[in-house]
């Protein structure tokens, strides 16, 4: 089991603190513009982790920006949710080339930064978006199919107190099933709002 170099960053509660601006970690530092590090409240309640930046992302230096960010804050607007009041960040923070998939290897270097994320923002309920990031925090591997229909997932680090997590399908699969999310999408996308008016409750919690 390979393990990971020690980092020189500093935890504070401030995600823009938490990575160097010359981490060469893992190999995505060679192709990136900027560290996609993530946006929002970090007292959130409510923290979405997606997979990896995209071309925009990695242009303008903050998550979700591109269409499938357009997506998601269409989502977050039918939720009732605004993006000040979330947390927004992503699996890995650097772009992997062509937007492929990010290696379980590079997944492995920068895990130590999504989890000091979540111990510092501390949120009531992480919404996982897409199969990278559902897999990668509640450690199920199966279909997104099936993780979207799993009630009990939940990101458990050591002795932290478990988190709830709700899955939803990635909003770039959402965009791929058509155009404006008519057809096809269109349930789709209604499930997805659904589930995170189911998120918006553990906001009133506590
Ligand atoms: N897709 C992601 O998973 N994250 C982003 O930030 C943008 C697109």
């Amino acid at each position: 089991m390979r393990h990971t170099p020690p980092l020189q960053v500093t935890y504070q509660n401030d995600g823009t603190q938490m990575i160097p601006d010359n981490c060469t970690l893992c190999p995505l530092h060679k192709e990136r513009t900027n560290i996609v590090i993530g946006t929002g409240d970090l007292h959130a309640a409510i923290m979405f982790v997606g997979e990896a930046p995209g071309e925009q992302e990695d242009l303008k230096g903050d998550p979700f920006v591109g269409p499938a960010g357009k997506l998601l804050d269409k989502l977050l607007h039918k939720a009732g949710l605004k993006r000040k009041d979330v947390f927004i960040t992503n699996v890995v923070k650097c772009r992997p080339p062509g937007n492929r998939e990010p290696t379980p290897e590079e997944i492995h270097m920068c895990s130590p930064f999504l989890r000091k994320q979540i111990q510092a923002i501390q949120p009531r309920v992480l919404v996982t978006l897409g199969r990278v990031a559902t897999q990668r925090l509640t450690f199920q591997f199966g279909a997104m199919g099936d993780l979207l229909s799993n009630p009990n997932l939940t990101y458990t680090y050591r002795e932290d107190a478990p988190i709830p997590v709700l899955a939803l399908y990635h909003p770039s699969y959402l965009l791929r099933q058509g155009a404006a999310l008519r057809g096809k999408a269109k349930p789709l996308f209604l499930d997805a709002v659904a589930r995170l008016k189911r998120a918006t409750e553990y906001q009133q919690v506590g």
